[in-house]
């Protein structure tokens, strides 16, 4: 099938090379002539494992090409939304400029019959509004939601081999022509077993926010159960193990920590309480009020535990932050805890370095203010106190006697919980963890 991708970041670039994969012939297309140029030469924009092998390989088949012209979406039957929805500035909503001027640009060059398929995370009635656009334009084409619920780091597996499908036709009906063309896009997964459920639009939308509201609050409650043991001084992490034993509450994404960050789950929550202010139905979301406010406590908890961990003050401290991105295997550092952690140090008076694998180009475009330094052994050099902050494999298999002859003083706070605490304190390390004693 031929089929175009529009908007090629985080979502669109891994899409569009999934969709080259599974056989089809697939056109990118980006306003950023800088994303463009890479992905053209098969240089992704941004790090995510495999993806660069992968452009190479379905880029030499031909089936893949990148361009910021949008009528080169003209003669595709499948037509993509892949672009972003960011948190308003100022406010709690999706900022769906980026949404709306992609399906503006892409309605005059329909064609009768053509599927316009949204994949990026909107507010709920999106789906229709675009439909009405779409159907206005061409009255045979057809606009479905199919969410994405791929994650960072995981992107390509999670593309070519997802828990789920989700479409969202107007009729909420599998018998709706679009369901047979989109189950010969993805037939490939679909042959394997991967189940697809068919519903209407509202739903199809809200199956997305549902879903990154229940992750950001298994977060939270295992974050909010961190303070609990605390203060009564037990270890969160043998707790996680311990309910997470029972099948209906699952040990994945109870990891206590510095919460959760990245472009989805904190800007989704805020979008989808502002939506449900809208609607007149506020009242459902309030509990993620609370969600979001545990999740940013635990960034004030590790400034408060690095100033004990200092011995009461944090001014001239040498600190190093090991981990800038949101998360391992990514270079993204949109909200970023480690990063919130680190500028809020500096702030108080610690001179902070921040060092990381992948992400410290995006980190100081961010944060200029901040010190980067990307060796991870000449970061830790004369530190008063070291924070584990993003749990990347390197970090993790750190050897406490080889760092401590490197350190100023011994001190380590693992804001993951992924390092073995007696290991660190038999080399002599005042270890602190997050919701452990
Ligand atoms: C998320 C959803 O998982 C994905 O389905 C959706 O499509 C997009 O949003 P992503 O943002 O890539 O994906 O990251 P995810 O793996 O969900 O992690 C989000 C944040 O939660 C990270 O900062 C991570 O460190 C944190 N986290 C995750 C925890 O603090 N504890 C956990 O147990 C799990």
């Amino acid at each position: 099938m031929r089929i175009s991708v529009i908007g090629c970041g985080y979502l669109g670039a891994v899409h569009a090379a999934c969709m080259a994969q599974l056989g089809h012939d697939v056109v990118g297309i980006d306003v950023d002539q800088r994303k463009i140029d890479a992905l053209s030469v098969a240089k992704a924009p941004f790090y995510e494992p495999g993806l660069e092998a992968l452009l190479e390989e379905v880029q030499a088949t031909g089936r893949l090409s990148f361009t910021t012209d949008m009528s080169a979406a003209a003669g595709s039957t499948v037509h993509f939304i892949c672009v972003g929805t960011p948190q308003k500035k100022g406010e709690n909503g999706a900022d769906m400029t980026y949404v709306d001027a992609a399906a503006t640009a892409l309605l005059e060059h329909l064609s009768p019959g053509d599927l316009v398929v949204g994949k990026s995370t909107v507010p709920v009635g999106t789906a229709s509004r675009l439909s009405d656009l779409v159907q206005k334009q061409e009255p045979s084409a057809h606009l479905v939601w199919n969410p994405e619920f791929l994650r960072e780091g995981h992107a390509v597996s999670d593309t070519l081999s997802p828990d789920r499908f989700v479409y969202g036709v107007a009729d909420g009906s599998e018998d709706h022509r679009a369901v047979a063309v989109l189950d010969e896009v993805y037939s490939v997964p679909l042959s394997t077993g991967t189940p697809r459920l068919v519903t209407d639009h509202p739903t199809a939308e809200l199956v997305k926010t549902a879903a990154n509201s229940f992750l950001a609050t298994k977060i939270s409650f295992i974050n909010a159960m961190a303070e609990l043991c605390e203060a009564a001084g037990a270890d969160v992490t043998r707790l996680a193990d311990a309910i997470g034993m029972d099948d209906r509450i699952g040990r994945k994404f109870l990891n206590a920590g510095i919460g959760f960050g990245g472009g989805c789950l904190p800007k989704d929550i805020r979008a989808f309480m502002a939506r449900a202010g809208e609607l007149g139905a506020d009242q459902a979301l309030t509990f993620l009020r609370e969600v979001d406010a545990i999740n940013m406590r635990r960034r004030t908890r590790v400034v408060e535990l690095t100033r004990e961990l200092c011995g009461g003050t944090l001014l001239g401290k040498r600190i190093t932050v090991l981990g800038a991105a949101f998360k391992p295997e990514s270079d993204d550092v949109r909200d970023s805890p480690a990063l919130s952690i680190a500028a809020q140090l500096q702030l108080q008076g610690a001179v902070v370095t921040v060092t990381d694998p992948k992400a410290l180009g995006n980190a100081s475009k961010r944060f200029p203010e901040l010190q980067y330094e990307a060796e991870t052994n000449r970061s830790v050099d004369n530190a008063d106190a070291l924070l584990l902050l993003t749990e990347w494999e390197e970090y993790r298999s750190l050897d406490p006697y080889e760092l401590g002859g490197r350190v100023s003083s011994l001190r380590i706070l693992d804001g993951r919980n992924v390092l073995d605490a007696e290991k660190w304190r038999a080399a002599g390390w005042t270890f602190r963890g997050l919701g452990r004693p």
